[in-house]
């Protein structure tokens, strides 16, 4: 079994991950997780706090030269905004101290975990919900999982993802944008399609569709507002078999929506097309299983399903799409009431992204390796990366 932990706040001094039960001579490198930490920070319509970071992550246990050696990987991603922002704003996060000086955060913003989280754990200041409850936790979240991501890498599975839509910018419907995926795929599987998409500034496979979409960004922003959109992640090269429908909590479909819905802001969840398929009957839905080209193994006709069937993978590529909500602090205030005196107040703004869609995407790409790498060890694990390899080779031979 594999799992991480991630710990740290906003403008605490770091964040902190441990990944556990990696198998012994996996090949790691910073750069495995910096690339992938870099990419985190793309998108048109990003913040004040893109300019501030520049993650770089260090391995401080685990990995002796260049490979995982078994024992838990620890890793840490320092926060530049602690050490920027204190010069005029106080530690806001200081470890001890009365905390004199600095002034609580009693308006909570609608849309954020600010109000139940405090009621939750019984702040009158909301200062410590904001700071857990940010996404920046989401970059300990890419690095841990750029862990398993090396991993999968070097078994020949990629993961990748493009931006679908931006609040009303999009394509027009699934099979708008599947050639393209296909081509991209076809030419060097799901990392084709996150490069293809990292050329873009908001992650779109479309060059019309990238202005189009900077352009609502910037008039979003001049009106105070904020948006939401879609994205899709692929992932290629998936051995059939990972997964299970013998226990709801071994269904491969319900292991990938939880990752994403896990990420914050992220509110719905499609597997293949997952949506279309209320709507369609099932002579035109389910994927037909025919013989691949060479006659040597079953495949599928179309990929409806999203390479998942009963919750196990069936050898199809990997598809699965997220919907984010806009982000929740806006220029434009929003109606809240203050706690500490019970009045109606407008919120207040603090630095914010307009949208963040191009970011979760990657945060997307990065959990939806995570559950293929745990369901791959479930199914081919063992102490050493040789072992995989071999498990996995000997049943891909079958
Ligand atoms: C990569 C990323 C960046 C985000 N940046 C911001 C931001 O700058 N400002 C903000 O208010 N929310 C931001 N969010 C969204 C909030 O974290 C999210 O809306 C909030 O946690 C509440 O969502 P929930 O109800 O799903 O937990 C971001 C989310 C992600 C995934």
């Amino acid at each position: 079994m594999i799992r991480y932990l991630t710990a740290g706040e906003s403008h605490g001094a770091a964040l902190i991950g441990i990944v556990e039960g990696m198998p012994a001579g996996v090949p790691l490198t910073t750069e495995d997780i910096d690339d992938h930490l870099a990419r985190r920070w793309l998108g048109f319509g990003r913040g004040g706090r893109a300019r501030i970071e520049q993650d770089r992550v260090e391995l401080l246990s685990g990995v002796r030269f260049g490979k995982t050696i078994g024992s838990p990987i620890a890793l840490r991603l320092e926060n530049a905004a602690h050490h920027k922002d204190r010069s005029d704003w106080p530690n806001v996060m200081a470890i001890g101290g009365s905390g004199e000086g600095i002034e609580p955060v009693t308006l909570p913003r609608p849309g954020h975990a600010d109000l139940a989280g405090a009621q939750k754990y019984g702040f009158d200041d909301i200062r410590p919900v904001i700071e857990r409850a940010s996404a920046r936790e989401t970059a300990m979240r890419v690095a841990c999982c750029s862990v398993a991501r090396a991993m999968l890498r070097h078994l020949g599975i990629e993961v990748g993802s493009h931006v679908v839509r931006i609040g009303i910018v999009g394509w027009e419907d699934t099979g708008a944008w599947q050639e393209q995926v296909g081509l991209l795929v076809s030419e060097g599987g799901a990392r084709a399609v996150y490069e293809a998409a990292d050329e873009s500034n908001v992650r779109m496979l479309d060059n019309d569709l990238t202005d189009a979409a900077v352009e609502h960004i910037k008039e979003t922003k001049a009106a105070g507002d904020s948006l939401g959109g879609s994205y899709e992640v692929v992932a290629t090269g998936v051995p059939v078999g990972l997964g299970s429908y013998v226990h709801w909590d071994r269904r491969l479909d319900g292991r990938l929506a939880q990752a994403i819905l896990s990420i914050q802001g992220q509110k719905a969840v499609e597997i293949g097309d997952g949506f279309s398929g209320g709507s369609t009957p099932g002579s035109q839905f389910h994927d037909p299983i025919t013989e691949d080209e060479q006659g040597h193994h079953l495949t599928r006709g179309s990929n409806r399903a999203g390479g998942i069937e009963g919750g196990v993978s069936n050898g199809m590529p990997i598809i699965v799409r997220g919907v984010m909500k806009p982000i929740p602090t806006l220029v434009k205030p929003l109606e809240t009431v203050d706690i500490s005196t019970g009045e109606a107040q407008p919120t207040r703004y603090e630095r914010s992204d307009v949208t963040s869609v191009p970011a979760a995407s990657t945060v997307a790409e990065a959990t939806v390796a995570w559950v293929l790498a745990a369901a791959l060890l479930e199914r081919y694990g063992g102490d050493t990366f040789e072992q995989v390899e071999q498990r996995l080779a000997l049943d891909a031979a079958t």
